[in-house]
């Protein structure tokens, strides 16, 4: 037997754990906004990975700064100063958020959640409430989504998430999404932070309002709570701003003070991080917000090493410099208006800001198919498998949603063919 090349595709299912639902095709290599399949069957790539390939697939100049850091330096560990991680760090401050403040670098978007919602409880500690005691109530939103890991699972508002993993993490308090008055219904003199995401993607792509943003804002400044904004999903480009939020209000009306990243920051390659605002927040000796945490009270392995960190430099630095979040802004209103236009009985809306673009399906429509109900899944996955059939990759979200998540770097002619790959499937659909 050779290890290296032997392969038997049921091998999938012996020894790889269940815990996703996948699609039956192997992709085994990309270029650009393309994958391709083992039998060398090309598809235009929607999904990017779910908004991980921000440049598509083996972009060059990633690919020759990945493989010099490689045989470089891969790791080392936190206790040594890294170049890299400085570099790194002061653009996500400097040029992403733009407002003064720190970085800590984790490996997913769940660890860099989890580094949120402790640097919350920290806060919570240091700011007890008026009868001494420590404040460790988080508000997060129905339909949220902040990962897989216990603070996180526990964080996201999702009673599929959470279901029979016994006793969740404590101190989260659901309100709901957009609206105001139930979020005021939910605060209380235990609440220390709210949590939320600019865009809930997993649920189907559903922008905060602007008035809910601001809204957000004057709460938390009048009950001294930390706004931790989630752009993981959303981060560092693909809603056309590198500033996630600046899509939706400006930074009068809405500043965070702590944001999470991963996905599109390491275009392919594992990394996370969080920014902690460098605001007074009235804490002993005047420490400003983002020196809460101190030598020994977080920490990772792995979090900020050479590879993973001169991979985003490099990747952040291309997506500044080429400007692709106004790209993401021009093809994502190209797809949403051209969606739109196809008229389909099978699509009820588009939404979404820039490249995180949510297509609402009918399931009314989908009904009255055979086919659809003969195959007993939901419209979202219907027309995924159906795309697929004709080289077209999107993301379900929720039961009758499909998102795009594309390369940040999509040409106008692949934002075309994306019309008539979209055309050609529902055109399948009406004759099923
Ligand atoms: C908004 C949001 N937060 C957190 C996560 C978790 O990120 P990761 O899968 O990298 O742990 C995701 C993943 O989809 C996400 O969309």
């Amino acid at each position: 037997m050779d290890r290296l090349t032997d392969f038997n595709p049921d091998w999938m299912q012996q020894y790889v754990a269940g815990t996703y639902g996948r699609l039956p095709i192997w992709l085994e290599r990309g270029q650009g906004s393309f994958l391709y399949d083992h039998h060398n069957q090309r598809y235009l790539d929607l999904a990017g990975g779910v908004a991980v390939s921000s440049l598509g697939h083996s972009h060059p100049e990633l690919c020759q700064a990945i493989s010099k850091q490689a045989s470089t330096l891969m790791h080392v560990s936190n206790w040594y100063c890294i170049k890299s991680q400085a570099q790194l760090a002061r653009l996500l401050v400097e040029e992403v958020v733009q407002i003064p403040g720190k970085c800590f670098f984790s490996n997913s978007g769940t660890e860099a959640n989890e580094g949120m919602i402790k640097f919350a409880r920290r806060y919570g500690i240091t700011k007890p409430n008026v009868n001494g005691k420590p404040r460790e109530q988080i508000i997060t939103f129905q339909g949220s989504f902040h990962g897989r890991t216990f603070a996180s699972m526990s964080a996201t508002a999702q009673e599929k998430i959470h279901a029979n993993f016994g006793s969740l993490l404590s101190g989260f308090t659901y309100a709901q999404y957009n609206d105001n008055a139930d979020l005021i219904s939910k605060i209380n003199d235990q609440t220390v932070a709210i949590m939320l995401e600019p865009i809930q993607g997993e649920s189907g792509v559903i922008p905060a309002t602007p008035e809910f943003l601001s809204s957000v804002q004057q709460l938390a400044k009048q009950h001294d709570l930390l706004i931790l904004l989630d752009d993981v999903q959303a981060g560092v480009g693909r809603l056309g701003h590198m500033a996630s939020w600046h899509a939706i209000v400006d930074d009068t009306l809405f500043q965070p003070d702590l944001i999470s990243w991963a996905k599109s920051m390491g275009a392919g390659f594992p990394i996370g991080a969080f920014w902690i605002n460098a605001r007074q927040a009235q804490l002993p000796d005047s420490l400003p917000l983002c020196d809460l945490l101190g030598p020994g009270s977080h920490g990772s392995t792995y979090g900020g090493n050479p590879l993973a960190c001169t991979t985003s430099l490099n990747a952040l630095n291309i997506i500044l410099r080429d400007q692709l979040y106004l790209n993401a802004a021009t093809q994502g209103q190209y797809l949403k208006t051209h969606i739109l236009s196809l008229q389909s009985p099978f699509i009820s809306d588009v939404r979404g800001l820039g490249l995180m673009l949510g297509v609402v399906l009918n399931p009314e429509t989908f009904a009255t198919s055979l086919e659809y109900q003969k195959s007993k899944l939901t419209p979202s996955i219907y027309f995924t498998k159906k795309a697929i059939d004709h080289g077209l990759l999107v993301v379900p979200a929720g039961a009758d949603v499909v998102r795009i998540l594309a390369p940040l770097n999509l040409s106008s002619s692949e934002a075309q063919l994306a019309i008539s790959l979209f055309q050609k499937t529902l055109a399948t659909l009406s004759n099923s």
